[in-house]
């Protein structure tokens, strides 16, 4: 009974050759794509920007109402289909082929999103070193935004990084999807863990530290704009990597037996529990050195410094922690991002480790484009709209491209593709109970995600 539909996945079929090799892998490394500077450099920004707890709140709500739906979607649509975003759509719905578009646009945003998270990573890297050297220990309190918008500035510094990065990306992808992805997931996961909870530790232990935390946790819901809720809920799929394509390829990864309703689960509690936790570690210790939460993106380069300084010699090594904690959570999204974009041109019939390697080089020179916003050259004088290369790829990769990928999946998902299908992909051909799923199904997959997906979008073109 179940043959006629199993054809479909070839990946997974072979002896699960070419996938991951269980559930614990799956989840640490689509935790591994979802948990990256989105929950460690933007959110606590984001939540500083829009009021703190309240932001929280509405996070939450986002992240277990759509974007866990979109996860869950985009699982199914790999899995069942066995192929990158621009084959799956088709795959499941020969009728209209031009389906493929939406798997083309989140390519497209996978791109745009590769080429912001490097240079941020290169940034990153780059602190990393200066912690290391102690660089970053020499400055005074007050030399922390000349010195960053020196560093961002430097014609050569963010690209050597960038580039540094980007190869120990490209080795892992080189490495293959059990080798390379999945092994590298498993131990850097619980690193990443480990360094946090050490970060909240001392955190929470620094004089004043209660402030931070009720700035954290206790609401204040008039600083949250149409605009805040927007940008709240672009992160929230952000965060989850979701609604440009990235999980319908770890999808297609997914072992036969593995339930992607429980995988979704864990992947969304561990992607939230590490925003949360990046807010306690940060956030007390902003209020505890006296500093103002609401900076923007420089939060973690031009704030966090003075705070491990003002912590004498052990802050040294609580820098050197924070930034190696940055750069490994980066690392693991960017090999997600450079695995999309790369199982997407292998399942053009390219082979794996060229089409890796082209989408390295294309990511340099974007990079370097992205990069070159804050040098103060003929490219960052480029500014369409008021706002450089930088502003641009980032709002759109944060803000506005994520909502349009995922409305369409949901879209596709809910309405377009067989209910029996989805309902025989999510219970393992039968062997599983989903009964409540199907209750799940009619509400929140059909209606109240695309909804609440549409209007944010309206609000957002009007406002
Ligand atoms: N989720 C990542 C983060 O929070 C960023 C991200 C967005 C991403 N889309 C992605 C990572 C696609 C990998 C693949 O930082």
């Amino acid at each position: 009974m179940v043959v006629g539909h199993l054809f479909l996945n070839k990946r997974v079929m072979a002896n699960n050759k070419t996938g991951f090799t269980s559930s614990f892998g799956v989840i640490m490394a689509a935790a591994g794509s979802a948990v990256g500077l989105g929950n460690i450099w933007r959110f606590p920004y984001i939540c500083g920007q829009y009021g703190g707890a309240a932001c929280l709140f509405v996070y939450l709500l986002f992240v277990f109402l759509i974007g866990m739906v979109l996860l869950m979607t985009e699982f199914v649509i790999g899995r069942r289909s066995g192929f990158s975003p621009e084959k799956a759509f088709p795959a499941l719905y020969p009728k209209r082929p031009s389906w493929k578009m939406v798997g083309l646009f989140g390519m497209f945003t996978c791109f745009l999103i590769l080429a912001i998270y490097l240079v941020i990573s290169g940034w990153t890297l780059g602190y990393f070193w200066e912690s290391l050297t102690g660089t970053l220990a020499s400055i005074a309190d007050d030399g922390f935004k000349a010195h960053f918008d020196a560093f961002v500035a430097s014609p050569w510094k963010p690209v050597v990084f960038l580039v540094i990065f980007l190869i120990f990306t490209l080795l892992v992808i080189l490495g293959g999807v059990q080798k390379g992805i999945e092994k590298v997931s498993k131990l850097l996961m619980p690193i990443l863990l480990v360094l946090v909870l050490l970060l909240c530790v001392r955190s929470l232990t620094l004089p004043g530290a209660s402030k931070g935390l009720a700035y954290l946790f206790h609401p204040d819901f008039s600083l949250l704009t149409w605009d805040g809720i927007l940008a709240i809920l672009g992160q929230a799929l952000f965060s989850l990597s979701v609604g440009m394509g990235a999980m319908i390829v770890y999808g297609s990864y997914i072992p036969r037996d593995s339930n992607i309703l429980k995988n979704a689960m864990w992947i969304t509690v561990c992607d939230v529990s590490i925003a949360v936790l990046a807010g306690i570690a940060i956030f007390p210790a902003v209020f505890a050195a006296g500093q103002n939460p609401a900076d923007g993106p420089g939060l973690v380069y031009q704030v966090l410094p003075v705070v491990f300084n003002s912590l004498g010699t052990v802050g040294q090594v609580f820098a050197v922690l924070f930034f190696l904690l940055l750069v490994l959570a980066a690392l693991t999204s960017a090999i997600s991002l450079l695995e999309t974009l790369t199982a997407w041109l292998a399942d053009k019939g390219m082979k794996r480790k060229v089409a890796a390697v082209i989408i390295t080089l294309i990511e340099v020179v974007l990079g370097i484009f992205v990069a070159y916003s804050f040098t103060g050259g003929p490219l960052s004088d480029i500014t369409p709209g008021g706002k450089n290369f930088f502003d641009w790829a980032n709002d759109l990769t944060g803000a506005y491209l994520p909502p349009i990928g995922a409305l369409l999946t949901v879209i596709f998902f809910g309405w377009v593709m067989k209910k029996e299908d989805i309902y025989d992909e999510l219970s393992n051909h039968g062997v599983l109970k989903i009964s409540w799923f199907k209750v799940f199904y009619h509400i929140l997959v059909r209606f109240v995600a695309p909804a609440a997906l549409l209007v944010s979008l309206i609000a957002s073109i009007l406002t």
